[in-house]
């Protein structure tokens, strides 16, 4: 078997890895074995790679893995669980970056390899020629992007300003680089007038990736941050284009793919189309009640509990303040007890709740919670009505009944789980201040709902010891 023929029946194992990992991402249960067969898959490209460019200097190669690997680790060593959406923006802008330094360099090799009388196109070839131009278009404006929604995302950036005339900046910017790339390709072969061209792409599709992302905000963030990433795989398979490299084809469109399915399926969570998110207009939908609460009432833990000892069945429902405060173990705690009691318990789980896709899957796995006990929207939402105990901890958008009654509200018409509709309502949360929409919840001042004022995993602690004392 020649080496071409053993990178290529590699090259299909490596393919499989990727489609049979990503299958296995869609089930919870499933998803970490999925994730290990695509990181399995990702470390066979690399050896194909290395198999595939033969002789190099390994030294480089060497240094810049423990460069890249030394920073990654160290980033998410010191992450915490609640800014996992600020390192995937992160790492969505490391991609893109990388595939527009891959083109480059490509591009840079063939200027100064050109014979002056010769184009790069003539060195390249038309496709790679071209794709090399959107590599560095695409992975750029994804650096720029990603780094202006972690500034957001961090509070770093709190305002969301509009651009005049947006959609035609956007236009005229894409024109410029595209323009100036396409040009530098076809005309020089000049290193000073190439370098010249080449910073002007750069630049055009770093202001690109800021103006799509200046004016959008609030709750659009996280789809925002797919796109992101949906963008970064393009890049990566356009730049596979650029060198003919096909697993980085393959890799980038299913990158691109899985982002552009999970920006719909967050688009469809919230009630909003893709069109109405890129323009940036969260919050603008008009009369948005910020006001005063009424009628509020509250009570401890000790009085909260002798209800939950009496309940039959009682729902749990997640927020980000859940992930905010690391109440996942203490929220497990309570569930145990209750359920040791007798009583029916279960999770109700909202797409976006907290901050990032599967954000509350994540943390109620970190306490080994059993998927039995999860439940989706969909699934749990007829099941609120025959519930004799609805626990929100540190969730507030995602049952905020002005989704369904407030045609004016930010967040009008986004599903959320209802649960006023259970017998009585606890919330756990610090204080009457709005969630990440920023907005009132009248679920607070319905007469069955009582608030349980306090830090989530205190609480939960609180109550859990009640409940398992009081057996
Ligand atoms: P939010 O509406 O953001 O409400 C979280 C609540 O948690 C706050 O009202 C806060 O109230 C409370 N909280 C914070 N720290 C707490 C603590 N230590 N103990 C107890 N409570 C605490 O959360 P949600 O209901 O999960 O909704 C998520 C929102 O974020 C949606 O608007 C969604 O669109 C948006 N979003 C989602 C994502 C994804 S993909 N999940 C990404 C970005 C944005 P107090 O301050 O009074 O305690």
């Amino acid at each position: 078997m020649t080496i071409t023929e053993l990178t290529a029946l590699l090259a299909l194992g490596s393919i499989a890895l990727f489609v049979i990992g990503l299958k296995r991402l869609s089930r919870v249960r499933t998803a970490r074995s999925g994730n290990a067969l695509m990181a399995g898959g990702m470390l066979l490209a690399v050896l194909i790679t290395l198999l595939e460019i033969g002789l190099v200097d390994y030294r480089w190669i060497i240094a810049g893995l423990l460069i890249g690997g030394g920073i990654g680790v160290a980033i998410v060593l010191r992450a915490q669980a609640t800014q996992m959406p600020e390192i995937v923006a992160r790492f969505n802008g490391f991609g893109g970056a990388a595939s527009a330094l891959v083109a480059l360099s490509l591009f840079w090799l063939a200027v100064v390899e050109v014979p002056r009388e010769l184009t790069t196109v003539d060195a390249l070839g038309g496709t790679a020629a071209v794709t090399l131009v959107l590599s560095v278009l695409i992975g750029t404006a994804t650096l720029s992007g990603s780094i202006l929604a972690e500034l957001k995302l961090r509070g770093t950036l709190s305002k969301d300003p509009r651009v005049p005339l947006r959609t035609a900046v956007m236009g005229v910017l894409v024109l410029v680089g595209l323009g100036a790339g396409l040009f530098a390709m076809f005309t020089i072969a000049d290193t000073g007038v190439a370098a010249l061209v080449v910073i002007g792409v750069v630049v055009a599709s770093l202001l690109v990736g800021i103006v799509l992302v200046l004016p959008i905000g609030g709750a659009d963030m996280p789809v925002v941050i797919s796109l992101l990433n949906s963008l970064s795989g393009l890049a990566a398979a356009a730049t596979g284009f650029a060198l003919s490299n096909q697993l980085l084809i393959i890799a980038g469109t299913i990158v691109g793919a899985a982002g552009l399915i999970l920006t719909q399926i967050m688009c469809v969570a919230m009630n909003r189309s893709l069109v109405n998110v890129i323009a940036g207009s969260f919050g603008e939908a008009g009369d948005v009640e910020h006001g005063e609460y009424g009628h509020v009432v509250s009570a401890d833990a000790e009085s909260a509990a002798m209800v939950l000892e009496a309940a039959g069945s009682v729902i749990i429902v997640p927020g980000y303040g859940l992930a905010a405060a690391r109440a996942q173990n203490a929220a497990y705690d309570l569930a145990r007890a209750l359920i040791d009691r007798g009583t029916q318990v279960r999770f109700a789980i909202h797409p976006v709740a907290g901050r990032m896709p599967g954000h509350m899957n994540v943390v109620l796995a970190e306490a080994e919670v059993p998927y039995e006990l999860l439940f989706e929207m969909s699934e749990i939402n007829p099941e609120f009505s025959q519930t004799d105990v609805a626990i929100v901890v540190g969730a507030n958008d995602v049952v905020n009944p002005a989704a369904n009654d407030t045609p004016g509200s930010p967040i009008a018409g986004m599903p959320i789980l209802e649960v006023e509709n259970a017998r009585r309502v606890f919330v756990i949360k610090r204080s009457l201040s709005p969630g990440y929409a920023g907005i009132k919840n009248a679920l607070f001042e319905r007469e069955h709902t009582v608030m349980l004022f306090g830090d989530a995993k205190e609480m939960l602690t609180e109550l859990a010891g009640e409940v398992t004392q009081a057996r």
